[in-house]
């Protein structure tokens, strides 16, 4: 903000002298965004609004062409910038001007502008690239999957880069359009709404548009390309559903459709605990055997390994990626050592659907995973929930630990200002970010209560943590 209007009056300051504003000081936008765990990870000196992500895809060879338009601001000014992505680039453009871009690092594309860029200044970005997102590793790990008919751009915290240049962190949310040309026959799904139906537009190849209206962070943005079965309804709140079902889910194929089908239900829910459903729409995606090792809660419409429903229907993953769109979503981690506003609330959320349900209360499962599931000398309680450490990002720690850290706080402040704090977090940090930090300070404003002792004992300490009311035996 400083830096910004500094630059302002210094332009102010050179017009009025009549020097001309290319000779306003610029410097270089960092190359990461200030987090601790990925100090590479987005960038620094401008601010996106909006991606226009236009793709071709190939499913039989992987090849992948593209444009993704970046409309941005700088908030400083800038005689280059950073953006994150692997494939191979033909070109970029910054408001109408050919830049000259090099790679740094691996996932790092430094661009020039032939013209310095004033702070506050109007940026659009025109990328043009290639490549096979299948066979881009960046230390042996590629995040873009294929299928038996296709692929899925699905992960956390790394999926962008192998499909389209960005501001790679949660900090910087923007809305998208994404539209993907694939032969006639071949399904696409992403997020949110489809602006269109999709439209032949080349002899055998098929044009599939996705909206997201609200603004979504970059590792939520997805793509599932392939053999689907498209279901679409209208939820209670009047929003539209489509949910996609792989053709190769075999007897997995009722179970999730049993599980699936429910995601109205599950939103209308969850609507009545965390507050209104921030997003345009709803659904689910299910993929192919053995191609995805986890659920995740893309925006509006989560991706689930087929897997989930092995034993039958599962409600509790749908609980789960759902609760995400209030807990992860819309109130986004500020930085990614944040995870547990993300995953202790989501596995919350199902404790929550367990109680709802008559299947077992928040307290039975608590004590359950206290006194049964992790006994004290379980290396289980050697993970700090609060900063975790990039390598446990995703511990089962994480989850559960997240999850009985919240029923401890449910039991220090009551079910009245619990459910409350839920409301009050959810709102007013919607389409945001928010930190571990600010949540403890809310749940103290709202409770009144001092919060240091548990949220020190349950989220920043080793070892296993006494229980709310001083007892050893979750009671
Ligand atoms: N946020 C996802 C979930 O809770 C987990 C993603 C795990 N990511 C991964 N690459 N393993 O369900
Ligand atoms: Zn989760």
């Amino acid at each position: 903000m400083r830096r910004a209007f500094v630059a302002a009056a210094a332009t102010l300051a050179l017009v009025l002298a009549g020097t001309p504003a290319q000779a306003v000081a610029a410097a270089p936008g960092a190359p990461g965004i200030g987090d601790p765990y990925y100090q590479d990870y987005g960038n620094g000196g401008y601010d996106v609004s909006h991606y226009d992500v236009r793709l071709r895809y190939y499913p039989d060879t992987d090849r992948l062409t593209g444009t993704t338009t970046i409309l941005a601001k700088a908030t400083q000014g800038l005689d280059r910038f950073n953006l994150d992505f692997l494939l191979t680039v033909s070109s970029i453009r910054v408001n109408g001007w050919a830049a000259t871009y090099e790679r740094q690092g691996d996932h790092e594309l430094v661009v020039t502008p032939a013209r310095p860029i004033l702070g506050g200044q109007d940026l659009t970005i025109v990328v043009t690239y290639q490549g096979t997102p299948s066979q881009v590793d960046v230390n042996g790990y590629t995040a873009w999957t294929r299928t038996p008919d296709g692929a899925l751009a699905v992960n956390e915290p790394e999926i962008a880069w192998w499909w389209f240049p960005s501001n790679d962190h949660p900090l910087d949310k923007a809305t998208f359009d994404i539209s993907t040309l694939v032969p006639n026959g071949t399904e696409v799904l992403s997020n949110g709404i489809m602006p269109r139906p999709p439209v032949q537009e080349l002899a055998g190849w098929t044009r599939w548009s996705w909206r997201s209206s609200k603004p979504m962070a970059t590792y939520l943005a997805f793509l599932v390309i392939g053999q689907y079965e498209l279901r679409t309804d209208t939820a209670p709140n009047g929003q539209q559903v489509i949910n996609a079902y792989s053709d190769r889910l075999g007897a997995f194929a009722e179970p999730a459709r049993a599980s699936i089908e429910r995601t109205a239900e599950v939103v209308e829910w969850e609507s009545g605990v965390f507050g209104p459903y921030p997003f345009e729409a709803q659904g689910g995606v299910v993929v192919p055997p053995a191609t995805l090792g986890f659920a995740l809660e893309n925006q509006t419409r989560s991706v689930y390994a087929a897997e989930f429903f092995r034993r039958g229907s599962n409600p509790y993953v749908v609980v789960h990626e759902n609760a995400h769109q209030w807990f992860g979503d819309s109130v986004s981690v500020n930085h990614w050592k944040d995870i547990w506003l993300n995953e202790g609330f989501a596995s919350y959320a199902e404790w929550l659907w367990s109680e709802y349900t008559g299947e077992g209360t928040a307290q039975e499962l608590f004590d359950f995973y206290y006194n049964v599931l992790y006994p004290a000398d379980d290396p289980f309680w050697d993970v700090i929930i609060g900063d975790p450490g990039a390598a446990n990002l995703f511990d089962v720690a994480v989850y559960d630990r997240g999850a009985m850290a919240v029923h401890q706080i449910r039991l220090a402040i009551g079910d009245d200002a619990f459910f409350k704090l839920l409301k009050e977090w959810t709102a007013t940090k919607q389409y945001g970010n928010g930190t571990n930090g600010q949540f403890q300070e809310l749940a103290e404003r709202i409770s009144g209560e001092d919060l240091d002792g548990l949220f020190n004992a349950w989220l920043y300490s080793a070892g296993k943590p006494l229980v709310v009311d001083g007892g050893q035996d979750g009671r």
